[in-house]
């Protein structure tokens, strides 16, 4: 049996899943997160259980029966009232338990309420209470009410050359993650819904001014960001797009000038 638990704890630490794992754990990838009013969030979560314990020099063996999520309440167990329990048949639809009874104990959040902003433990029960385990780290979620979002470019330079590539970022103040964002150039509706709006290779099409808003509340929609692309200077080589622009006004002047000379020709 001994030998058997050393080559079942070197199995686990060497399990990339769950680095140094021996016993039961539950890990959050990050323990605390900011969510908008009415966005969805995501708690990623991963728990190894107890496979079986020692009972007078027997294994017994365990199986989680039962896993839950609570609010602010350290262990979650017993009659804690939970926003998720996998007993239960009238868990409010807004909590989604996007896990399983094995490893994945990741918790989604729709629509989420200002009464959201909490600290989230996840529990798991075994059909025995040596089984039992919660990680009081938990996830905190701060709630922003605030719904300004704005824009952040990768580049500081509002003006960029031709051949360049900026990214865009639609952030709420408090976050990135997951947003579900409406792009617009001009007022015009884009076709990117994701919160990073990649513009390879500048031309002068991209010139223009971008905003974005959330796509469930258009009333978020940010202060316009605007982009200039500006063809290269005469002297960086290889930029040639000034040159006719040269060309032209030279062009006017010449013609200027012939009219001008015309009309005095004809005037004396
Ligand atoms: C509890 O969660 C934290 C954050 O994910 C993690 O660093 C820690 O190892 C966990 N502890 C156990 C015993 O699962
Ligand atoms: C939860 O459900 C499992 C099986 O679905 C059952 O074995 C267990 O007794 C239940 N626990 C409680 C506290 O109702
Ligand atoms: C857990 O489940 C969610 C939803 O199905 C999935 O997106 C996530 O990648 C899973 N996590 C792991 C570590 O497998
Ligand atoms: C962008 O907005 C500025 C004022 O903020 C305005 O002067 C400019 O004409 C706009 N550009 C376009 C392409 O609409």
């Amino acid at each position: 049996a001994e030998l058997w638990t050393r080559t079942k704890c070197l199995f686990l630490s060497l399990n990339p899943l769950f680095p140094g794992a021996v016993g039961q754990t539950v890990i959050y990838p990050f323990t605390s997160t900011c969510a908008v009013r009415g966005s969805t969030v995501t708690l990623p979560c991963t728990f190894t259980p107890l496979k079986s314990f020692s009972d007078g020099g027997r294994e017994v063996p365990l199986k989680i029966v039962r896993v839950r999520w609570c609010q602010n309440h350290e262990i979650c167990q017993g009659s804690t009232p939970s926003v998720f329990d996998s007993n239960s048949t009238n868990n409010d639809p807004r909590y989604q338990y996007l896990g399983d009874m094995k490893t994945n104990c990741t918790l989604q959040i729709r629509d989420v309420q200002q009464g959201d902003s909490a600290t989230f433990r996840f529990r798991m029960e075994a059909d025995h209470p040596e089984g039992h385990f919660t990680n009081t780290t938990g996830v905190t979620v701060r709630v922003d009410d605030s719904t300004k979002i704005i824009i952040i470019s990768s580049s500081d330079d509002k003006k960029l050359s031709r051949g360049e590539t900026v990214t865009l970022l639609c952030a709420s103040v408090c976050t990135f993650h997951q947003l579900e964002v409406t792009w617009f150039k001009d007022g015009h509706g884009l076709s990117e819904t994701g919160p990073s709006l990649h513009l390879y290779s500048l031309t002068a099409e991209d010139s223009g001014n971008y905003t974005c808003a959330l796509k469930k509340n258009m009333k978020t929609l940010s202060e316009p960001y605007s982009l200039q692309e500006e063809a290269g200077g005469l002297f960086t080589g290889g930029n040639l797009p000034p040159i006719p622009g040269v060309v032209f006004v030279v062009l006017l002047a010449v013609i200027a000038l012939i009219l001008f000379i015309i009309k005095r020709y004809k005037s004396v």
